[in-house]
């Protein structure tokens, strides 16, 4: 029997976002920002942190096809490529939650090739038990060392995206 056990509540959600978007609008001002939300995952995350935000910037949604390689070069297809140019802009990839690493290390070697003055990372959930990519994770609303969380945008099998807080799935 699938059992969801609540793990962080709206509230909680809430005030980390709101924290993430001070500090975003306090790191990039006078810079040229670009929020590239990654599909589909971060879509609920993206609409919160746009709103905390307090300067100017630009939206983006950027979709990867699934990557299950270990090699953070080359290897990667869109399935929603940028739109915007990217060139001399600072690009804060919003993330749901970093796992392997792999596809974002993958998405940031590619996003660099495109020459933009920076590239970071903003996940919702920095998750270390099975990491196997070395990377920086500029910001985090909440650390995870292990298990598998849905809700607030993150699925299981594409449901439970809908749900407004993040819970602890077993299955
Ligand atoms: P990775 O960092 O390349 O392994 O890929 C991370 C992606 O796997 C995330 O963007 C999610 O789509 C998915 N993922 C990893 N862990 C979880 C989880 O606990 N719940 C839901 N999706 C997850
Ligand atoms: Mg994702």
């Amino acid at each position: 029997m699938t059992q969801l056990i609540p793990l962080i509540s709206q509230e909680e959600i809430k005030t980390q976002v709101k924290e993430a978007g001070r500090k975003i609008s306090i790191d990039y001002k006078d810079k040229k920002l670009v929020l590239a939300g990654v599909l589909k995952g971060a879509f609920v995350f993206l609409a919160d942190l746009t709103r905390e935000i307090t300067i100017d910037h630009e939206i983006d949604l950027i979709g990867v096809s699934s990557y299950s390689g270990t090699s953070s070069t080359g290897e990667i297809t869109f399935t929603k490529k940028p739109d915007i140019d990217l060139e001399g802009k600072d690009v804060l990839l919003v993330e749901d939650i970093v796992d392997t690493g792999n596809t974002l290390a993958a998405l940031m070697d590619h996003i660099n090739t495109l020459n933009p003055a920076s590239v970071k990372i903003c996940s919702l959930i920095d998750k270390h038990e099975r990491r196997e990519t070395e990377i920086d994770v500029t910001y985090s609303c909440f650390t995870l060392e292990q298990g598998f969380i849905v809700g607030y945008g993150l699925d299981y099998n594409e449901l439970y995206r809908n749900l407004p807080a993040i819970f602890d799935l077993k299955l």
